[in-house]
């Protein structure tokens, strides 16, 4: 008996520990795994000096914007991942991107997460206050994308979108502009991360209209089988696209601006434009 219940406890004990030790351990490969990850970053910077004298250039985007940035296979290209790679050319640095939620990429930079921001992030007097910008590098518009079919807007001012449910990637300056009442004022704003998704609530009716870049708009349309389109005529507003790093990293933008200087003066922007367009 005696020898049953020192089996028994011992078999308790065991269970509490490899139970105790079961949390311990996720705990700490969760700690673990960040720490590893934070200290393989590091490595890899290390490693990266040592061999090549470089080190990594981390660009947030969300590629969800052809031609600027979108997935091919299950890398990220784009005209702003070609103006990025020539940056980190002329660096000497390794690029690495990382795709995340458009508004996400803007915090990370403020956050300095990442070293700059390259997902046609337009040019607003609010934004320059709280990142700072490179030269622009593209002149853009904004323009209304409909279902054909069922064209809830006709005319390009859009009428101010009374009475319509508009779709926006949520933080853009669409979202922006139409959240303002002087500009709209529509039923309601459906925010969306992704424009994939908005195009399809639009092409089932879900949703009237959606206000966006126009590049990235003719892209959707080019990808929605003839489902979609464009609103013709003047677009709702301009802006102009730039590169944003964390507000003071003054070293960095210099770098930026020389190569933007010398991608404009070689036509290469507008070739990037070529390589990307209709690509999906
Ligand atoms: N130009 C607009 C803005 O700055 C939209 C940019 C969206 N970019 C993207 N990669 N999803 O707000």
């Amino acid at each position: 008996m005696k020898k049953i219940l020192a089996i028994a406890a011992i078999l308790t004990l065991t269970f509490s520990l490899v139970a105790c030790g079961g949390t311990e351990d996720a705990e700490s490969t969760e700690t673990k795994n960040e720490s590893s990850q934070e200290s393989n970053k590091e490595d890899k910077k290390a490693e990266d000096k040592d061999s090549s004298g470089s080190d990594l250039l981390i660009v947030g985007t969300e590629a969800g914007f052809a031609p600027y940035e979108y997935l091919k296979g299950d890398t990220v290209a784009g005209v702003d991942m070609d103006i990025c790679q020539a940056i980190a050319d002329a660096m000497g640095k390794e690029l690495k991107i990382e795709n995340m939620q458009f508004q996400g990429a803007l915090l990370a930079v403020q956050q300095g997460k990442i070293d700059l921001v390259a997902a046609g992030v337009s040019i607003t007097d609010e934004r320059k206050e709280q990142m700072d910008f490179s030269e622009n590098y593209i002149d853009a518009t904004e323009v209304i994308v409909v279902n054909k079919e069922n064209p809830a807007v006709s005319e390009p001012t859009g009428e101010k979108l009374k009475d319509l449910v508009v779709g926006v990637q949520t933080g853009n300056t669409a979202d922006l502009w139409v959240s303002d009442t002087e500009n709209a004022q529509p039923k309601e704003i459906k925010r969306y991360n992704q424009f994939l998704q908005a195009s399809e609530d639009l092409k089932n009716n879900k949703i009237d209209c959606i206000v966006m870049d126009e590049m990235p708009a003719q892209e959707l349309v080019a990808a929605s089988d003839g489902t979609l389109e464009i609103v013709e005529g003047d677009p709702l507003f301009v802006e102009q696209y730039a590169i944003a790093v964390q507000k003071g990293n003054q070293e960095l933008l210099d770098q930026i601006n020389e190569v933007i200087k010398q991608l404009k003066e070689d036509g290469k922007i507008e070739e990037f434009l070529l390589n990307h367009t209709q690509q999906q």
